[in-house]
């Protein structure tokens, strides 16, 4: 039984502590999760950035990709997190079509913030004037860009993307823009390691790799990857902490700390 939070006074990550972090050099640690439990676990381990991922779809649902998953679906599980907990910035996903125009996003955005305690959004694509209302309207946003998998069918796949000098220009461009037009952060999801270095390298704000090697400002993977939850084949990019630990606090710690010294990701799980 959960005795309640080891430090009752311990205050939550903000914009800026993320901000701050990157201009230090400090690698910022972020997992999904999904429920309370599990919020008190990664928060208790150290991790610095909780998202409440529509891959929620996926791996809680049972969806083949995160399309089905409805707002009121993620305002429920944020609000499941947000009360587990303390130190950790909180963020969440706003799902697919919750986002159709600036609006409808800085409505979807206001719910997830206002009734499931999440202090910032992440926005799939470089929804720039989606991104900017919020912004204009006090929400912390970050972008997604890369593979972004409410875009799965017209994308082809859970594919790597930037590989050709096409791609890799717009997704330079896209990083800017996003930007620009007002995101605190930036992740990265699938693309090649030395492009997420370089666009890293170029932005103010901090940027978190997934499947984009180990130069970037911070590390984020769905939760259950870490701890050999995942039904079906895991990610490449992903390493099963798990293996070879005692307990699902010591695999969250491991990764906390791999991913501060720079050893996870590798170069194999980052290419
Ligand atoms: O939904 C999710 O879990 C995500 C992460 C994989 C970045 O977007």
């Amino acid at each position: 039984m959960y005795a309640g939070p080891q430090d009752p006074d311990s205050k939550p990550l903000t914009v800026p502590a993320l901000q701050s972090m990157k201009q230090r050099g400090e690698r910022i640690a972020a997992l999904t999760a999904y429920d309370y439990s599990f919020a008190v676990l990664l928060d208790r381990a150290g991790v610095d950035v909780i998202l409440v991922g529509d891959s929620l779809g996926m791996v809680v649902q049972g969806h083949d990709t995160t399309l089905p998953v409805t707002l009121d679906a993620m305002v429920y599980h944020c609000a499941l997190v947000a009360r587990g907990r303390r130190r950790a910035l909180l963020m969440a996903d706003l799902p697919f079509l919750s986002d159709t125009d600036p609006a409808t996003a800085v409505r979807s955005a206001g719910r997830l913030l206002a009734e499931g305690g999440a202090s910032m959004v992440k926005i799939e694509g470089p929804r720039l004037a989606a991104i900017e209302a919020m912004a204009t309207n006090g929400i912390p946003v970050c972008a997604h860009l890369g593979l972004t998998p409410q875009s799965v069918h017209k994308l082809g796949g859970f594919r790597k993307q930037g590989r050709t000098a096409e791609a890799a220009d717009r997704l330079r461009q896209d990083a800017l823009a996003v930007q620009q037009a007002g995101a605190d952060l930036l992740v990265l999801e699938n693309v090649p390691a030395a492009l997420a270095a370089e666009i890293t390298a170029s932005l103010a704000i901090p940027v978190i790799g997934i499947g984009a090697g180990a130069q970037c400002d911070g590390q984020i993977l769905v939760g259950y990857d870490v701890i050999g939850l995942t039904p079906g084949r895991r990610p490449p990019f992903s390493r099963d902490f798990l293996a070879g630990r005692q307990s699902l606090a010591a695999a969250i710690a491991a990764y906390v700390a791999a991913v501060r010294d720079g050893s996870f990701p590798s170069a194999a799980e980052g290419a």
